[in-house]
């Protein structure tokens, strides 16, 4: 173990101009210096088809934690981008596993300016379990993933199926990679796991494990949001996954229910919500 004293150098960003008229370019250096910092250990970002995504997604403060992430040894590639959507860019990067073979992960990456902040600000203040948080801009987001990844353990846990969560910094989540080669699994509105009616009562079963086993609720469920793998429908995107004692948990809970229901309703029976939170909660749902 290094003693406190030889701790290894921090990566600095080249030397900053005082004038605010070189502040422009003064950042776009440090990008490039992050940039080259990377390349040294191997990673080009500017060779993956993610080109025309990096002006936006691979800022300063993106590019440092990918940094981080490789000198760790948690990636050690970055591929094409497999989703852009509104919050987060999801990537497929590469990651070694115990035996040293190289193996696929995905990178979740949030997006420092995002448009849905006062969204995720209602579901983190509300969450006991990240009261302490500063709240600027960045904050949110850091905590976000934090919270993405911890989620996503807690369904681990239980036995859920979801992604494995491998690791975080900053607005970077390093996860498992849910697909066959390098194509990701299809989402359920795509491909269903089985007849419609077994579908969906293995997404209603992965309601009731997440309430009861893992004492969460999505808070996002949709056919979006859940992946059909070989062996069955598996949850992803749960950043904004609650706990039951958040103040708009059962609010979200119902709505998870009906979204479910409203996909399923023209090609199977589908049961009451109402009858199906009872079930799950073991209490009547009152909208409040
Ligand atoms: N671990 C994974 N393995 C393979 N593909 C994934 C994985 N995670 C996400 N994806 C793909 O990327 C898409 C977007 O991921 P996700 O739903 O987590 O982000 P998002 O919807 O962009 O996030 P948000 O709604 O928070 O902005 C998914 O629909 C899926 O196709
Ligand atoms: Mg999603």
């Amino acid at each position: 173990m290094s003693s406190p004293k030889t701790r290894k150098p921090k990566v600095c960003s080249p030397p900053r101009n005082s004038s605010p008229d070189d502040q422009h370019q003064d950042q776009d250096s440090r990008i490039e210096y992050l940039d080259r910092k990377l390349s040294e250990l191997g990673i080009r970002i500017k060779d993956a088809d993610t080109r025309k995504v990096t002006g936006e997604v691979f800022d300063e403060v993106t590019l440092l934690a990918l940094y981080k992430l490789v000198k760790k040894n948690v990636i050690t590639s970055v591929g094409g981008s497999i989703s852009t959507g509104k919050e987060a860019s999801v990537f497929l990067a590469g990651k070694l596993d115990d035996s040293g073979n190289e193996i696929s992960a995905a990178i979740k990456i949030y997006r420092l300016r995002t448009g849905n902040f006062t969204t995720m600000s209602e579901y983190i203040i509300g969450d006991p379990r990240f009261s302490g948080i500063r709240r600027t801009h960045k904050d949110i987001i850091f905590a976000w993933t934090q919270k993405e990844f911890s989620n996503l353990s807690r369904t681990r846990e239980a036995g859920i199926p979801c992604p494995t969560p491998y690791a975080f910094d900053r607005n970077i989540l390093v996860m498992q990679f849910l697909g066959e080669g390098n194509i990701a699994y299809p989402q359920m509105r795509q491909r269903l796991p089985g007849t419609p009616a077994e579908a969906y009562e293995e997404t209603i079963g992965l309601i009731r494990d997440l309430y009861q086993k893992a004492h969460l609720i999505h808070g996002d469920l949709s056919e979006y949001n859940i992946l059909t793998g070989p062996d069955g429908l598996i949850l992803i995107d749960m950043a904004q996954a609650v706990i039951p004692e958040h103040p708009r948990a059962y609010n979200f809970l119902f709505r998870d229910i009906k979204n479910i229901n409203r996909f399923f309703a023209n090609k199977c029976k589908t049961t009451d919500e109402h009858e199906l939170f009872r079930d799950i909660v073991g209490e009547e749902f009152f909208e409040i």
